[in-house]
């Protein structure tokens, strides 16, 4: 009996574990996140599927990550051309372009989606995905503002659904924030951190709640810094050197609203506010909302709290 049961649990936690192991992976957009995603996939030696909804788009992310990779090679083999080239290929192989999202699916442990910022896009994206996609495949969400729940619900593998939010530029920044929901299995959470390590970054857990951890502290912030400018208590040069010198942050935080774009952070205080409209932290700023109107988006525009004109 003895015996039995070691052999039952060596097979199951052994069975458990092959699961855990995500090798194949579909990453949905390939925009700013998704090619930053599916390019450190690629490197820490996973097979992607990138997935977007032109060939000429998907062209583009391609050439976009080739001179990302470049940048790394000439640094990791400054002595060795032939080296640097073999890496980039060796890389680049890795990762299969498709536009229709059904197709990798089939044959994925992991999808994850980073496309446009709506929810019934997702959704409908994910409804198709859950028809396509084998019994064991996990999904997540890399969205910034929305519910992963939200997004899950138009599935029926809740237990199997989760968020994998990381940062930009992906291939710079070591965090990703994974998510559970009332409803991720322990089982889904633990490969979703076992692959956020494997791509080389350091995971943090948090459950599903508006913005996560980062966000939910950094958007408020931005929002409070840009009050503070509006009530005439101080300028945006100001606010960022005290917090640059003082804190010790790496950027102020107008510095930090037109790297991130000022209308996603408008579009992220604006979804929060409808949800939650008595919290005084997700209140909109009428500056905000100006600065976007005006088309003054940040750096992408060339203007937003700063001039960024070359
Ligand atoms: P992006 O606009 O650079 O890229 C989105 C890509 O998705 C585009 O290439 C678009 O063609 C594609 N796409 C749109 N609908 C699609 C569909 N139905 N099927 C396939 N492809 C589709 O956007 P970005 O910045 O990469 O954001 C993507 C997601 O990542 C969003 O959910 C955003 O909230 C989240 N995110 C963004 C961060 C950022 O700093 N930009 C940081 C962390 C998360």
């Amino acid at each position: 009996m003895a015996q039995f049961l070691q052999v039952f649990s060596r097979s199951f936690s052994s069975s458990s574990s092959a699961m855990a192991q995500i090798k194949h992976v579909t990453v949905i957009g390939s925009g700013l996140m998704g090619s930053g995603i599916a390019q450190v996939a690629a490197a820490t030696g996973h097979n992607v599927a990138l997935v977007d909804q032109t060939d000429d788009i998907l062209s583009k992310s391609m050439a976009n990550m080739n001179k990302s990779l470049q940048r790394v090679a000439k640094k990791k083999f400054a002595d060795d051309p032939k080296g640097g080239e073999s890496f980039i290929n060796e890389i680049i192989s890795r990762i299969k372009t498709e536009t229709d999202p059904t197709v990798p699916a089939a044959n994925t442990d992991l999808v994850i989606e980073a496309i446009v910022e709506n929810l019934d896009v997702k959704q409908k994206l994910f409804k198709s995905l859950d028809e396509a996609a084998p019994q064991h495949t996990i999904f997540a969400s890399n969205t910034s503002s929305l519910p992963i729940g939200d997004i899950a619900a138009s599935t029926k593998r809740l237990d199997r659904f989760g968020g994998l939010h990381y940062f930009n530029p992906v291939p710079m920044m070591k965090l990703v924030e994974v998510i559970r929901t009332p409803d991720t299995s322990d089982e889904t959470f633990k490969s979703l951190v076992d692959f956020g390590k494997a791509m080389g970054k350091v995971t943090v857990e948090c459950k599903d709640t508006p913005g996560f951890i980062v966000n939910r502290l950094l958007v408020p912030y931005m929002l409070e810094a840009v009050r503070l400018m509006e009530r005439g208590d101080a300028s945006p040069r100001d606010i960022d050197t005290a917090m640059k010198l003082g804190a010790g942050y790496p950027m102020g935080p107008f510095e930090l609203a037109d790297y991130v774009g000022l209308d996603t952070t408008k579009f992220i205080i604006d979804g929060w506010h409808e949800k939650f409209p008595e919290n005084p932290l997700f209140q909109p700023s009428p500056l905000l909302n100006k600065l976007v109107s005006e088309g003054n988006l940040g750096m992408k525009t060339g203007k937003g709290f700063y001039s960024h004109k070359k």
